[in-house]
């Protein structure tokens, strides 16, 4: 694509009186409405740190935007040297707010225009080409686009979306086409399907795919259970990496084996006192086995802050590990009420913990 241009020639496009900002509107996703966190794949030029793009960018936070998402250790210092010895992408992760049909980041970045700068070195040098300079004009309501001053401020509209995508909540992930890559190649990499990328972004031609462009690529989440009451209700957290929540004081991350979040309570890292976070007698994220064939599980649900008292959720949650075909299905995750915190739950827990030992032991009549 454009992007190979030699410099000079790009310039001399953008002299040309009337011609229409290269690639315009290339990277707008669709978003039916709603507000999300959607993550973007960023390549960081050589010898910047994390500090700077987080700054770029204007992320909220360290942890949560960048090291959570790329599953970094929660003390890796802003000071890391980029790109990743490990990966030349970076995810970051943004939030999303959708309106006529389109979802962009939310108010933010804001970037100040410095001396030099062209809106096309903004949009494709500095953005990396996740926007356009037509739609930096246009976010800005800029009448002429080819007149920025040094020192204005300027929205940057990224892409993103908060759509479900085949009645699946997923996190979408504005990724940029490396050379020589493909449809089949990008949709094995984030396992989805060639199908829904090409449904998703409008590609008529598997084969046409440039270099630089912008796909819209929906990843599988781990969103189950959490309750609909929570404050965190919308929470996905992709395959491979981690969320904080509740505060900063609940970890989540997500596995490709079960696609359930497993969240553990964290420690020392939450600006607020963390209350307990207990399902009876067993810890978030606690797991216990009290037969070869059932775990039980101290899930998370969600986190409230009614009338300013501040509650994890939880659910105890009891799985069957065995092979239950020809029996009846036990392997749906049974659990009681969200018990709140302090509360007289242990003899809920213990109650509920015995109906189940009750359960299989009727199931596995000659294990008991
Ligand atoms: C960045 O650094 C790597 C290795 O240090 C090098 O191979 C690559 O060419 C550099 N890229 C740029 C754009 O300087
Ligand atoms: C956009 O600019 C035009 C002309 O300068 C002005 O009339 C209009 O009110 C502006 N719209 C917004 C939303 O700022
Ligand atoms: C889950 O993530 C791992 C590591 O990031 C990756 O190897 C695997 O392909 C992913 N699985 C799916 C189904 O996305
Ligand atoms: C239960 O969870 C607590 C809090 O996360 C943790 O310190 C403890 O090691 C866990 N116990 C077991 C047996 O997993
Ligand atoms: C809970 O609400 C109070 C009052 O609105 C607020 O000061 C506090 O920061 C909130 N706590 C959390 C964890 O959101
Ligand atoms: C479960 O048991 C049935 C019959 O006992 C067997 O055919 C099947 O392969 C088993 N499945 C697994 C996953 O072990
Ligand atoms: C706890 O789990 C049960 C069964 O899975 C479910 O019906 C209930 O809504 C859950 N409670 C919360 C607060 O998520």
């Amino acid at each position: 694509m454009t992007s190979s241009l030699h410099p000079l020639l790009l310039q001399l496009l953008l002299l040309l009186p009337l011609s229409p900002p290269p690639s315009a509107s290339a990277a707008r996703f669709a978003c039916g409405g709603g507000t999300c966190q959607s993550l973007l794949g960023y390549a960081p030029p050589n010898a910047t740190t994390l500090a700077e793009v987080k700054s770029l960018f204007q992320l909220r936070s360290l942890r949560g935007s960048l090291l959570a998402p790329n599953s970094l250790p929660l003390s890796t210092p802003s000071s890391l040297p980029l790109p990743l010895p490990a990966a030349s992408l970076l995810r970051l992760r943004l939030p999303c707010s959708c309106s006529r049909g389109v979802g962009a980041s939310f108010r933010r970045p804001l970037y100040m225009v410095k001396a030099g700068d062209t809106l096309d070195a903004i949009a494709r040098g500095t953005f990396a080409g996740f926007v356009t300079s037509g739609e930096i004009a246009a976010a800005n309501n800029l009448s002429d686009p080819n007149r920025v001053a040094v020192g204005q401020q300027l929205y940057v509209p990224l892409p993103c979306s908060c759509d479900a995508v085949g009645g699946e909540e997923v996190v979408h992930y504005a990724h940029a086409v490396a050379a020589g890559s493909s449809v089949a190649r990008i949709a094995a990499e984030f396992g989805t399907t060639e199908e829904t990328l090409m449904r998703l972004n409008g590609i008529k031609d598997p084969n046409g795919l440039q270099a630089g462009q912008i796909l819209d690529v929906p990843l599988r989440a781990c969103s189950s259970s959490i309750s609909s009451t929570s404050i965190d209700r919308n929470l996905r957290v992709p395959n491979g990496s981690y969320i904080l929540t509740a505060n900063n004081c609940v970890l989540c991350s997500c596995s490709s084996s079960s696609w359930q979040l497993d969240c553990h309570p964290t420690q020392g890292i939450s600006s607020s006192t963390c209350p307990a976070a207990m399902c009876g007698n067993m810890y978030l994220g606690n797991t216990s086995s009290s037969s070869p064939c059932e775990r039980a599980t101290c899930a998370y649900t969600g986190y409230t802050n009614k009338t300013s008292s501040f509650a994890i959720l939880t659910n105890l949650t009891i799985q069957s590990l065995c092979n239950t075909s020809g029996a009846p299905p036990l392997s749906q995750p049974t659990s009681g009420a969200a018990l709140r915190l302090g509360l007289q739950g242990v003899k809920l827990t213990e109650l509920l913990i015995f109906f189940h030992i009750a359960l299989l032991c009727l199931a596995f009549l000659s294990r008991c």
